[in-house]
């Protein structure tokens, strides 16, 4: 069943766990996605990122969620990914998403709240949620040696307050893509910016987090945990696997990559807590 993202978040913040936001690329992946979810009585979120529409474009990928969206028997959230501007919002929201992000976080301070205030505007009068975020997270093996990127806990406040979002993506040393490290989150910043603000908030760069470090973060105010090069390493992982047995088929190879899917799915849910949730 499709169920509103503030919702999905409010239970997830309020009893201290984690909802996943799966990127999936794929109808596998979907397939993967929500049989792990429904496997274990989790609320999730599907969702698929701006930089990833030259694979999976989102006026094919959005219509696939919404359907598998409504025959799931669990919580099951539609979301745009790093929307980067006004336009790529209102198309996933006419397409139906049930929230957006806009990233405008590269963006100084003011102009970040200004194009946030314009989606959060555009996407109230559809009913649609909106995330956005502050701080630099960047991507793994790129952005390493910058300064401090880390979300500003007063900045923050400010930010919550003039935008009226309904969550807030922090930058607490996690990035996007395949660590070169397991990084160590800064689990302090985020209890400060939890404790000023009573907000849901957002990791990104979900993959290669430590197992750890995912717990502090869902018992410290992270509601929703966003996963995409994970899944894509685990399928490839199986894949590379299947070929290799002399009786691999190209029929069974769709499974394969299901399962797949659903494995690495079935892994976040039970560290982020959110099984037995619905
Ligand atoms: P990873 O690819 O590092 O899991 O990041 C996912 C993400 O944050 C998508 O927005």
């Amino acid at each position: 069943m499709i169920v509103p993202f503030r919702e999905i978040l409010k239970d997830a913040f309020l009893h201290h766990y984690g909802v996943g936001a799966f990127n999936c690329l794929s109808l596998e992946n979907v397939l993967g996605a929500i049989a792990a979810a429904e496997r274990f009585r989790s609320p999730i979120i599907l969702q698929i990122a701006e930089v990833q529409f030259p694979y999976s474009p989102l006026e094919l990928m959005v219509p696939m969620f919404i359907e598998k969206a409504r025959q799931a028997s669990v919580p099951v959230c539609v979301h745009l990914d790093h929307g980067l501007s006004f336009e790529t919002c209102a198309r996933a929201i006419r397409l139906g998403c049930n929230s957006v992000m806009i990233d405008s976080s590269s963006l100084p301070f003011d102009q970040n709240v200004a194009l946030t205030c314009e989606v959060v505007r555009m996407a109230r009068a559809f009913g649609v949620d909106v995330e956005a975020e502050l701080g630099k997270v960047g991507d793994a093996g790129k952005d390493e040696a910058e300064a401090d990127v880390f979300t500003d806990v007063e900045e923050s406040a400010r930010f919550i307050e003039q935008t009226r979002i309904d969550a807030l993506a922090v930058a607490i040393g996690n990035k996007h893509g395949k660590y070169t490290a397991t990084p160590r989150l800064n689990i302090r910043r985020l209890e400060e910016i939890r404790d000023r603000n009573q907000l849901p908030l957002v990791l990104h760069g979900g993959s290669g987090t430590s197992d750890e470090d995912f717990k502090s973060c869902v018992h410290n105010g992270i509601s929703k945990v966003n996963v995409a090069t994970a899944i894509q390493l685990g399928v490839t992982e199986r894949v590379r696997q299947y070929v290799q047995q002399p009786d691999a088929n190209y029929i069974d190879m769709k499974d394969v990559i299901v399962r797949a899917s659903q494995e690495v799915v079935e892994r976040h849910i039970l560290l982020f807590e959110s099984n037995d949730r619905c």
